[in-house]
């Protein structure tokens, strides 16, 4: 199969987001060699801690050991090939023992015991034999609390991987007085009837919203009109679902970046830095701990979302991140998660929880709406209905600097085009 032929700079053919023969190699060639993430650090605290996921097809899991370091191993026993952790998440205790025979690990993986021993007096199973030890990722990292592993033993390191959409991270973080977050540990699970690619394009379209939201986002107006109007202000929370009823316009004036390997950063919209007494005694505890340039340095940057192609859209702004695991052409279970920045106001993290229930979480009309236009979307790509998905809105029109698309244009079709070049990039190193 030559995958060149189905992307060409302003279309893609349909098959892209259907093929079994693709997405099996969008596994083997990007996800299960790329970075990705596996967890946040403050998920497994205390020694034998674990949380179980996937790598493009692989079951992993991440373990705190005993020298505090987070391992991430393969969930397959080396005995029989039995899952060695079978919830999400939960505590191992000092080793890893496997519920069928009784095979035991060390917290990094490594062999440790069998019951009777003396039964493999003389065969291939024996500590020194790394068949006999539960397979580790070839590579694990973390930035600022965030862990990432890769299946490859070589390429980029996570850094380099990350380039600029480290900012995602650093925005979250530089929020804390303390420059750290913690997981909340409550993860809302969707599967999603439609390829990943919907959700990674979706995420920076600016055309959408106003459309797509459009009930919801009037509908909170009023209401947010009606508050102001009686009370001289609206809660936030109003703004976080008003805001998506922007005029065609407003959304048109939001900046995209597009950087090298798919990821990007569409810039802020909304006003998140309102100058109530919350606000402004985060501010303060900011200046306290970095200065007065410092801090506003971190308060100013323009961001809304940030992707880190080909699977996490973070707002960092509001500490949220969504994470997906592809599991079939059209079916991909996204993870959404939400974040707390260590030493901040009880009251700022309401704000990152409203948003967390109000546009992220499964129930809400925003995600909902969402969802139903991906589906819709798997539906007509699968049909023979036309064989061409479009991508011509301000083709011609972007500016490249050094590998990084800016479009003025907020609702310019240069963020897929983007991330189909990346796209292209990992499935023909492939051939
Ligand atoms: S399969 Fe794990 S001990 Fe036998
Ligand atoms: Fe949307």
């Amino acid at each position: 199969m030559n995958v060149s032929q189905l992307v060409e700079p302003d279309r893609v053919h349909r098959r892209v987001y259907t093929d079994q023969q693709i997405f099996d190699r969008e596994m083997t060639q990007i996800f299960e060699r790329v970075w990705v993430y596996c967890g946040h650090d403050s998920q497994v605290p205390q020694v034998g801690d674990y949380y179980a996921f996937t790598i493009g097809r692989q079951p992993m899991f991440m373990v705190r050991g005993k020298d505090r370091q987070i391992h991430v191993l393969h969930n397959r026993c080396p005995h029989r090939g039995v899952q060695l952790c079978g919830n999400q998440k939960g505590n191992v205790g000092s080793a890893l023992v496997c519920s069928y025979h009784a095979w035991s690990f060390h917290l990094d993986g490594r062999f440790r015991s069998t019951p009777l021993p003396h039964g493999y007096d003389g065969t291939r199973v024996n500590a020194d034999n790394p068949d006999c030890s539960v397979k580790p990722a070839a590579r694990v990292d973390a930035y600022r609390g965030f862990v990432f592993a890769s299946l490859s033993a070589s390429g980029p390191s996570l850094l380099e991987f990350l380039g600029e959409a480290r900012v995602a991270f650093d925005d979250m973080c530089d929020r804390s007085p303390v420059g750290e977050v913690e997981v909340v540990p409550i993860c809302h699970r969707v599967i999603q009837y439609s390829n990943w690619k919907f959700f990674m394009e979706n995420q920076l379209d600016a055309l959408h919203p106003s459309v797509t939201h459009q009930s919801t986002g009037v509908a909170a107006g009023r209401v947010e009109k009606k508050i102001k109007e009686a009370t001289g202000a609206a809660p936030l929370y109003y703004h976080y679902l008003s805001a998506f009823a922007s005029k065609f316009e407003q959304w048109d004036a939001v900046q995209t970046i597009n950087f090298p390997r798919g990821h990007g950063i569409l810039k802020a919209y909304m006003g998140l830095r309102p100058q109530d007494p919350d606000t402004r005694a985060h501010e303060a505890m900011l200046v306290e701990a970095y200065g007065a340039a410092k801090t506003e340095e971190y308060l100013s940057r323009s961001i809304h979302h940030v992707l880190v192609y080909p699977y996490l859209s973070v707002q960092s702004p509001l500490q949220q991140l969504r994470c997906l695991r592809p599991l079939a052409p059209g079916k991909t279970l996204s993870e959404i998660w939400h974040f707390r920045l260590k030493g901040a106001p009880e009251a700022i993290y309401r704000r990152s929880l409203w948003y967390y229930n109000l546009v992220n979480s499964p129930a809400t009309m925003v995600n909902a709406d969402d969802l139903e236009n991906w589906t819709k979307g798997q539906w007509g790509l699968e049909s023979d209905g036309g064989d061409w998905v479009s991508f011509h809105r301000n083709y011609g029109g972007d500016t490249e600097d050094g590998g990084v698309v800016y479009s003025n244009k907020g609702t310019s079709e240069a963020v897929m085009r983007n991330q189909f070049r990346a796209w292209s990039q990992y499935m023909a190193d492939a051939q």
